[in-house]
């Protein structure tokens, strides 16, 4: 398994591009089950979970083709799909192999979804996903680990659903089953992340009609076929809060390009409160420098646009560098805190009490060796490596693999000494 190994104490400066959005690409690849006419696909980021995805596609075949692999630019062509599985294989490795739910549904009346388990972060059920596809009339039972569903009509038909609780995945689901369904869909307590968005409009230039875009209620109205397009993903707001924490952390100057600042409300604000200056250069750039003096802010996480629980462990490890307390809230999932615990072997003052984190910095952290336990809790890490002093090592990388673009690459192109060191294939 490869590791990363970091000398920290680098000031940061330069300029990073940020890459396509995995948790926008993720949605609009599945999408693309929704027509049998060719879907082009560009700003594709080259993160392992798209390439699960691409298999995942493949398996159902569809017809994936790409100039090169891992690929920016995906042309997908669902023609036929002869096998309406999620096989538990590609699930295990990534949960939002559940997002082809939808779309087979809406597409083919039938699906077999190996269902995805918890993760480290919480138990994660798809509860909410299956509870609103009953309602639109599919028949769902789950047994051997799998989600067996069909529709008995043939065709999914329009409902009124109210989400008890916000799910990412689970309006991304539904809107795709519902833009082939019979009738209205009323979805109420939609999210409305920029993800959610970006496939709205991307359903949209299919021939899917959908209002009420970018707010918590979403209307569409089924249409019987949708057209092949071409979209390009929106920028990773997640990549790009994790570069605003690097240059601010290691006291440098990062020009940050090709994201869109828009997407970043709460970050920049929660960073500012915490004495960090960011400039919006223009729509499309954002400059971060160093604080002269890092001051403890509270934050809690929440849907958009509330600041994101993707940049919890992030902006944790900028707390560790930061005057006085700050109270980190997490309220999206039960067990967002494993970083914490390898801060604190890296001499960070943490305590966890539940879903509450507390942290009083400044600490000197020192190097030493960190496992990885989620996609988001690696980047925590490595920005908690950028200030160490001395050598710090994170094992089991393919969690940060899974969702950040030459992440290695980027660092080392602004002045980190950041390394992988490849090991045995586990
Ligand atoms: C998505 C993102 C993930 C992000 C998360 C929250 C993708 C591929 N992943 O994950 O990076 O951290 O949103 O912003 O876009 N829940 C239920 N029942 C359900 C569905 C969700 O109880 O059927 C709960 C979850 O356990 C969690 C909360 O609702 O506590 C929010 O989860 P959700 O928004 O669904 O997260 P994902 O879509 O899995």
């Amino acid at each position: 398994m490869d590791k990363f190994r970091i000398k920290g104490g680098k000031v940061l400066r330069g300029t990073v591009a940020i890459s396509g959005a995995k948790n926008s690409a993720l949605p609009v690849m599945a999408a693309a089950l929704l027509t049998a006419e060719k879907v082009t696909l560009h700003n594709i980021p080259k993160v392992r979970d798209l390439i699960t995805m691409s298999k995942l596609l493949a398996f159902m075949d569809a017809k994936v083709s790409v100039t090169e692999m891992p690929a920016s630019d995906y042309v997908i062509e669902a023609l036929k799909l002869n096998h309406v599985e999620a096989p538990y294989e590609l699930v295990k490795t990534m949960r939002a192999s559940v997002l082809t739910l939808g779309p087979l549904m809406a597409r083919v009346g039938m699906a077999r979804v190996s269902l995805p388990g918890g993760c480290a972060i919480g138990a994660r059920p798809v509860d909410l996903h299956l509870k609103a596809l009953e309602q639109m009339g599919a028949e769902i039972e789950t047994s051997h680990g799998y989600i067996e569903a069909r529709v008995p009509k043939g065709r999914l038909k329009g409902a009124h659903i109210v989400f008890e609780k916000i799910t990412v995945t689970g309006t991304e689901n539904i809107l795709m089953a519902a833009v082939l369904a019979e009738g209205e869909t009323v979805l109420e307590n939609a999210a409305r992340e920029p993800e959610v968005t970006d496939l709205v409009e991307m359903l949209g230039k299919m021939g899917a009609e959908i209002s009420g875009h970018g707010t918590s209620t979403l209307r569409i109205r089924g249409v019987d076929q949708l057209h092949g397009t071409e979209h390009s993903v929106i920028p990773d707001r997640i990549e790009a809060g994790t570069f605003l924490v690097a240059g601010a952390i290691t006291g440098g100057e990062l020009m940050i390009t090709h994201c869109e600042p828009e997407h970043l409300g709460a970050v920049i604000a929660k960073l500012g409160q915490a004495g960090v200056p960011i400039e919006i250069v223009n729509k499309t750039t954002m400059r971060v420098q160093g604080a002269k003096r890092l001051v403890g802010a509270d934050v809690t996480t929440e849907e958009y646009p509330g600041f994101a629980t993707d940049m919890q462990a992030q902006y944790m490890a900028l707390a560790t560098q930061a005057e006085g307390t700050s109270v980190i809230s997490e309220t999206i999932f039960e067990n967002r805190y494993l970083h914490a615990s390898e801060m604190i072997r890296m001499g960070a003052n943490i305590s966890v009490d539940g879903r509450k984190g507390v942290v009083r910095g400044p600490a000197q952290l020192s190097g030493t060796t960190v496992q990885a336990s989620d996609l988001r809790a690696s980047a925590g890490l490595v920005l908690a490596g950028l200030v160490a002093s001395g050598e710090t090592t994170i094992e089991r990388v393919y969690h940060i693999d899974r969702g950040y673009e030459g992440i290695v690459e980027k660092l080392r192109g602004v002045g980190a000494d950041i390394e992988r060191v490849h090991g045995a294939a586990s």
